[in-house]
Parts: structure tokens; sequence; C-alpha cells
């Protein structure tokens, strides 16, 4: 629970410059491998301010943005309120606790917040359940990477990822680096995937 505590402080400055081109950059990413066909309701989960989700709103008939963060959910609010919609929703909610989201949705969206779930393979089984039929997962995260000096590694292994959403029953897995550090000379910066896994 302490990094949900870290993202209420950091929540009303979080949408610097960086933030906002990445979470761009994730959008064309999701739009690439987003199945038009299923896209009536979706979940934009760890939402954060709401970059990802709102970027996509016209995509789906209605989206609801989840986070555990009250200042991030704040910050979405903020920006709704200032938005002629009523296909967007709120919810501050703890998804590693004993709890459910409060519908099945076509399309999961979940941007850079695997990385700070402790058990990521429960929470991968719940969005199974949560997903309708053909419904899609869609992850963004960080390539796994070593960081030489302390030994201490960043990111999510892809193909590690892939053999858990298999083994959990989700199919047509799909992943693609839309973010290349290198290429970007961006030294400090760590490379970044699209995943998407169907529930068939
Ligand atoms: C790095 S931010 C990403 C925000 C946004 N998805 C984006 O891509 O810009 C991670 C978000 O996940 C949320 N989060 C982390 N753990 C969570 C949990 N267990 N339940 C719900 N939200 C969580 C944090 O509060 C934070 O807003």
């Amino acid at each position: 629970m302490g990094h949900i505590h870290q993202f209420n402080q950091l929540a009303a400055k979080y949408d610097t410059t960086k933030n906002k081109d990445m979470a761009k950059r994730s959008t064309d990413a999701i739009r690439s491998l987003l199945d038009k066909n299923h896209t009536k309701t979706a979940i934009d989960l760890g939402c954060g301010t709401g970059n990802v989700g709102l970027d996509l709103l016209e995509e789906f008939e209605s989206m609801l943005f989840v986070d555990a963060s009250p200042e991030m959910i704040e910050q979405v609010e903020k920006k709704l309120a200032n938005m002629d919609t009523k296909k967007a929703s709120v919810l501050c909610l703890d998804i590693e606790k004993d709890v459910q989201l409060p519908y099945k949705a076509d399309t999961i969206i979940l941007s850079l917040v695997l990385h700070h779930i402790s058990d990521s393979h429960k929470l991968l089984s719940k969005l199974y359940d949560a997903l309708n039929e053909d419904g899609q997962l869609l992850i963004i995260e960080m390539e796994k990477q070593e960081e030489i000096s302390s030994g201490h590694q960043h990111g999510i292994d892809r193909s590690v990822l892939a053999a858990a959403l298999t083994e959990i029953g989700y199919q047509h897995i799909q992943s693609d680096i839309f973010y290349d550090a290198k290429k970007e000379k961006d030294e400090q910066g760590v490379s970044r995937f699209i995943l998407s896994a169907r529930k068939k």
C-alpha cells in the first residue's frame, strides 16, 4: 500500500510533458492492437490522471476509470468536469484487495500498473474473470532491463508475462515495443511494450 501513498503525493504534478507524451505514444500503440469489434465497455485500471483512457474515450460507449489513489481519481474528475461526456465514470478501488470490478468489460487497459502489483498472477486471473467473452486485455509496461550498477531489475519480461497469461487461459497474445529507449537516445529511459491478450 506504500506505493498508493506515493501516488497520492504525485497526483497533482503527474501530468508532466514527458508523462503526457508517453501516454500519447501508449494510446497510439493501444489503437494499433485494439479490436474495434468489441469496444462497448472499457475499464482503465490504475488510470492515474486518466491520460490514457481519456485519449481513447471516443473508441468506446463507456469507460470506467479505476484507481486506488483518491488523489489520482480527483484529477480525473477535474478533467471530466471540463468535458461534455456521459461516457465516463470513476471508481476509487484497490484491486489488490479482496474486491471485484463492478461489471464485466470488453476491454481492460492496464497501463504501467502491473509492475506495482505484488501478486500479478492473481490480478491477471481476476481480470480474466472481469472480461466479457472475446474481451481484450491491453497491457502497457516497461521492458525488463538490468541495471548494471545495483543489479536491480526494472520492468517485466514479456515472455514470462505471456506464459503466465496463457496459463490463466488468455489466447491470441501479441506484443510489440512501441518505445525503444536506445533509438530515442533516452539514456535514463526504459523501453516500453504493448501486449494484447484475448479471452476466447
Ligand atoms: C504509473 S501510474 C500509471 C497511470 C496511468 N495508467 C498511465 O499510464 O499514465 C500507476 C497507477 O496505478 C495505480 N495503482 C497502483 N496499484 C493499484 C491497485 N492495487 N489498485 C488500483 N490502482 C493501483 C496508482 O495509484 C497509479 O495511479
